[in-house]
């Protein structure tokens, strides 16, 4: 008999792929402001909170603003994200993740949401996925920051729920050792040899069933 009895789920990057969007924005900002932004510095933005990520494409472009001026860089490229954001729909949902909400749900497991995200809620609206959720843990509730366990913590208490009783579903390092920190079963979403210290890694939810969170 499983003792699961909670999944809490990252949003950006197990849910959909936002990415993508992520780093048309972050790309249109380094270019207003004089530099590139590739791909692959994209990748290091992955879990990273809003304003980390900034120092983080600051360091790339090698410029050092006031803290005034970053609010407004943040500010800027929050627009341009929301502004795409905004488009989302149904068919981005990734593939197989309302389904196995859907067999969690029917199974009488809780379903929380902890992410870093402030869009959390626009998203999921946007999804349609919202009803899912008995809990939403995003980044206007926490103060600190994955790998820190505070928004997975919040998440068991506001389902009542033991941490050692829940999985977290993760696509980032930072996330995962969150998960770890918060003493909970973590299952990676994404390739093996990248998510150190996950329970399990799968490249996606295609196919999840019950049986993904035994353990
Ligand atoms: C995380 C993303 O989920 O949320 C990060 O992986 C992002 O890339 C962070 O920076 C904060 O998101 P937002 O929408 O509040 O800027
Ligand atoms: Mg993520």
């Amino acid at each position: 008999m499983s003792k699961t009895k909670a999944c809490l789920f990252d949003l950006d990057g197990v849910v959909v792929d936002t990415a993508k969007y992520h780093y048309l924005a972050w790309k249109r900002l380094a270019n207003s402001l004089g530099f590139d932004f590739t791909h692959k510095d994209n990748e290091r933005l992955k879990g990273v909170s809003r304003m980390q990520s900034l120092e983080i494409l600051l360091s790339i472009g090698k410029i050092k603003p006031s803290d005034e001026e970053k609010s407004k860089m943040a500010e800027e490229k929050n627009n341009w994200y929301v502004e795409y954001i905004s488009k989302l729909d149904e068919n981005e949902i990734l593939p197989g993740v309302k389904d196995f909400l859907i067999e969690l749900r029917r199974n009488g497991i809780k379903i929380a949401l902890g992410s870093a995200s402030k869009n959390s809620m626009l998203i999921l609206n946007n999804l349609n996925l919202t009803s899912y959720f008995d809990a939403i843990i995003d980044g206007n509730k926490v103060s600190k920051a994955k790998p820190d366990p505070e928004v997975f913590l919040l998440g068991a208490y506001e389902l009542k729920v033991h941490p050692s009783e829940c999985v977290v579903f993760e696509d980032a390092q930072a996330g995962i050792d969150a998960a770890k920190a918060a003493n909970m079963k973590v299952i990676g979403i994404g390739q093996k040899d990248v998510l150190l210290n996950a329970d399990k890694v799968f490249e996606g939810l295609s196919n999840a069933d019950m049986d993904i969170i035994e353990f």
